[in-house]
């Protein structure tokens, strides 16, 4: 940029942003974060990486930072973040998380993500969870209206869905996909079978019979997807809700920025709840940006980043639009609408009682390593390939030599 007189201006602070957010909810939340950065003279320069869950992003980001060419931030999840910070690939933000508190604020379970060695070394944004049920209302309510309190009952509403001439379920075979309804699925056995199965790695649990029992459910499911649903990305599969094709989808809440993005209302338009069998407890995923170590000259708008991203203002205005909960705790629920505020406040619950822990699926149980063996046999299974009593037996081994 030149002033007026010829004088040249200080080089321009930007950001490069390596991130997944390419449906239209997502891109409608990421907005209001470059707009944010804009406000305060930070240029954005956008790295979009299609794919879900961020499988493909994460392939690219490998190759970039291979060619020594990091992104100043990139959104990330969980265990990912902990394997670049030992590597050495990250950058410091101690500087700013102490000026601004972030210690006291932003949720322990959070913070196991955002340090490495005692350090600051990622912003995280907000708090997702993988245990939800987007219901198309209308189908609903020609169902009956009840919402579906156990699995029984969830089979019958699905059922109700195909008397319809609908699409019980709505899905895109993603192996991401089919993993993130089987958090919420091997949830619905209760808190200790999550922790014992995918924090524990417990290789009993893996391969025992209710292991077995959750595979079965999962083929239920599956009997209730359309033909078409191979490949599917998971907007479309939101969008079969939204135009009334389909009865439900399990997805985290990043869903319901789809449904707001068309102009759809909670408790009006669709309904949200947990998955059957799992209220009281959350399975989260933090999407967080990961900085990267970058010139000296790239710092300074790398810290404004992430106090930009730290500021609760922004907090509340990214995170209504994204569908998820902020990640501090003194942000008010005053202007999230009615899934909103069940998000913040079964988050603030589970916590408290011990009942809140790492999705599996978005990458917050487990390193990649362990959480792509777990895809692997999931999405085997899915397809048709694994009765359920093999998909425990190479489970379990699976995971064992995978940790
Ligand atoms: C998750 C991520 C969400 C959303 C979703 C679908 O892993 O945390 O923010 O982007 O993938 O892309």
């Amino acid at each position: 940029m030149m002033t007026m007189g010829g004088l040249a201006a200080k080089a321009e602070e930007g950001v490069e942003v390596l991130h997944w957010w390419t449906s239209g909810g997502e891109a409608a939340a990421l907005d209001v974060l470059k707009k944010d950065l804009e406000s305060k003279g930070i240029s954005w320069t956008d790295m979009p990486v299609a794919g879900g869950g961020g499988t493909e992003a994460m392939t690219v980001l490998r190759a970039r930072v291979t060619a020594g060419n990091a992104p100043t931030a990139v959104q990330m999840l969980g265990f990912d973040i902990l394997d670049w910070a030992k590597e050495g690939a990250l950058g410091n933000l101690d500087e700013v998380a102490a000026a601004e508190g972030w210690d006291k604020v932003i949720p322990t379970a959070l913070q196991q993500f955002s340090k490495y060695d005692g350090h600051w070394i990622a912003a995280p944004v907000n708090v997702h969870s993988t245990n939800w049920v987007w219901i198309n209302k209308a189908a609903l309510d020609a169902a009956g209206g009840k919402e579906p309190a156990n699995w029984d009952e969830l089979v019958a509403l699905l059922d109700k869905f195909k008397e319809q001439g609908l699409t019980p379920v709505a899905h895109g075979g993603q192996a991401w996909q089919d993993a993130t309804i089987f958090d919420a699925v091997v949830l619905s056995f209760g808190n200790d079978f999550y922790k014992k199965a995918f924090i524990d790695l417990d290789a009993e649990t893996l391969g025992g019979a209710q292991m077995k029992e959750a595979f079965d459910r999962m083929a239920k499911l599956r009997s209730y997807v359309d033909d078409n649903f191979s490949g599917r990305d998971w907007n479309l599969a939101s969008a079969m809700v939204i135009e009334g094709k389909a009865g439900l989808q399990f997805m985290g809440d990043w869903a319901k920025g789809e449904f707001i993005k068309a102009g759809k209302k909670p408790g009006a338009d669709f309904v949200c709840m947990r998955f059957p069998g799992t209220q009281g407890s959350v399975t989260f995923n933090s999407d967080q940006f990961a900085m990267f170590k970058v010139a000296d000259d790239k710092v300074p708008a790398q810290l404004k980043m992430a106090s930009a991203i730290e500021s609760p203002v922004f907090q509340s205005a990214f995170n209504v639009v994204k569908g998820s909960a902020p990640a501090r705790t003194d942000v008010p629920d005053t202007d999230f609408d009615d899934c909103g505020k069940k998000a913040i406040k079964d988050l603030a619950e589970a916590n408290t009682n011990g009942s809140l822990y790492g999705s599996m699926a978005h990458g917050h149980a487990n390193p990649a390593s362990v959480k792509n063996a777990i895809y692997d046999v999931v999405t085997r299974h899915f397809n048709g390939e694994l009765t359920s009593e093999e998909a425990v037996t190479e489970l379990a081994a699976a995971v064992e030599a995978a940790k």
